[in-house]
Parts: structure tokens; sequence; C-alpha cells
């Protein structure tokens, strides 16, 4: 089995992040696996972005939670990156799923709950994907494994991974407690003897944010489950020799 590529946030090396254009290009270079995140709006919208506020990637400021969607919609989400982009949006999850209703690899929802801001995000997500991309396989990964916790209850069925800077005293343990398959590792933790130890508990390994052409490499020799990555096609091209 190969190590998959999962586009961060999209291509985000080459296209404004967390952007419908991110995700075709994602789509475009053909990256197994596509890597966003999730935020609610005022009025209960489950938006795409990075952030909490909307400062760094639109021409706006100020809280996403202390705005609607349509208020949202106002912003330009991509001149920041490239005037090339202007007219840009930020987009919401169900734009997301409609455009990739070809896209055949894995999505990874990231729930952005780290201060918990979003009370029933997770029970809004899960209704959207049954709703309009029910064959998709998502896996939905957190820093608060508390937000895991609530989706599995949401769906028993769902593929869960603990968003980690470190190695936990006792990852397998608390990775079954929390009823995650995988384990979603900053990448000087996973480029170590743990990911090797975890995958023989049966703990898939990504590692985040490989960028660097011989991290990818070290990567592949590694074995890890897949890598996610700022540059899905440089990686792609990589693994192609590999
Ligand atoms: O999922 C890996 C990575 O996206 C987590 O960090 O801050 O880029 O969302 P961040
Ligand atoms: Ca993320």
């Amino acid at each position: 089995m190969h190590t998959a590529v999962f586009a961060h946030r999209g291509s985000k090396s080459n296209r404004p992040e967390n952007t419908l254009a991110a995700f075709e290009e994602a789509m475009r270079v053909g990256s197994d696996g596509i890597e966003l995140d999730v935020h609610l709006t005022k009025d209960k919208q489950v938006v795409v972005m990075h952030d909490e506020k909307i400062d760094r990637t639109t021409n706006g400021k100020g809280q996403i939670k202390n705005y609607s969607l349509a208020e949202l919609k106002q912003f330009d989400a991509g001149s920041w990156f490239s005037p090339k982009y202007k007219g840009e949006r930020i987009p919401t999850l169900v734009q997301v799923l409609e455009l990739l209703s070809d896209f055949s690899g894995i999505l990874n929802i990231e729930f952005k709950t780290d201060r918990n801001v979003y009370p029933g995000i997770e029970l809004k997500v899960a209704q959207f994907v049954r709703q309009y991309r029910a064959d998709l396989p998502v896996v939905y990964s957190s820093f608060n494994h508390e937000s895991l916790i609530r989706m599995k209850k949401i769906d028993p069925n769902a593929e869960l991974a603990l968003l980690l800077w470190e190695r936990l005293a006792d990852p397998w343990r608390y990775t079954q407690q929390v009823g995650a398959t995988a384990q979603h590792l900053w990448q000087p933790s996973a480029l170590s003897e743990t990911a090797h130890q975890l995958q023989q508990h049966g703990i898939k390994v990504r590692a985040w944010t490989v960028n660097k052409p011989k991290l990818m490499q070290l990567s592949f020799e590694m074995g890890l489950d897949a890598i996610i990555t700022d540059y899905p096609e440089v990686a792609l091209d990589l693994r192609a020799n590999f």
C-alpha cells in the first residue's frame, strides 16, 4: 500500500486555501485525499475556512461566528492570495461537497472546535455529508477530541482521527477509547518510531504538514498511511518515481 497524498486546505501552496479553486486544483492533480476546516456562522451554516477570524484570508475583519452566511459571502477570499483569484468566496461545506461530486478519494473534515465555539456543528456536518455525499469516504479530525466523541455518537460508523502535536503516553488505549482509527500527527512526531508502533496496533498514521520533498520521501519510505501537504502535485510526482 502506498502512502496517500492529502491536499491540505485544498492545494494551499498555489491556490487560496480552503476555496473552491483550491479544491478544484487538488482534484485536478489527482490527490488521494482533500483536507479542509469547518466553522459555524451566526445563522448556523457550515463554512470552510481555517482561522476563526476572517482577517487573514479575506478582505473583511472579525469572527466567523458573528456573521451570517449572507454577510460572509460579501467578502473576497481570493485577492489576498493573488489578484487572479479575486471573486473567490468563502465556500459552504455543501458547495464543496457538490464540487466533489466526482471525487472518489477521501475527504478529511477538521472540526475547528478548539475553543468550543460551535455547539451543534458535528450534527450539521453529519447531516450535510449524509444528504449530499453519503457515498464519500470521510475522515473527521479535530484537536478537540470531545468533538470526535460527539461525532461518533451521531454516526457510530464515522471514521475519526485524533489530531495531535505529540505522541500520547498511552496512544493505543486512548485512540480506542475515543473510537478513532487514525492519528494525524505533527510531522516531527509522525516521522519517528512512533508511527511504526501505532501502525502495529492497527492505528493509521497521517502526518501534517509535510511540504519538503526530503520529508515526503521519508514518509513514503516509512510507509506512513498518508501525508497532508500544501504541495500535492509535488508529492504525487515524487511518489510516482518512488
Ligand atoms: O489536518 C492537519 C492540519 O490541517 C492541522 O493543522 O492548523 O493546518 O488546520 P491546521
Ligand atoms: Ca486543518
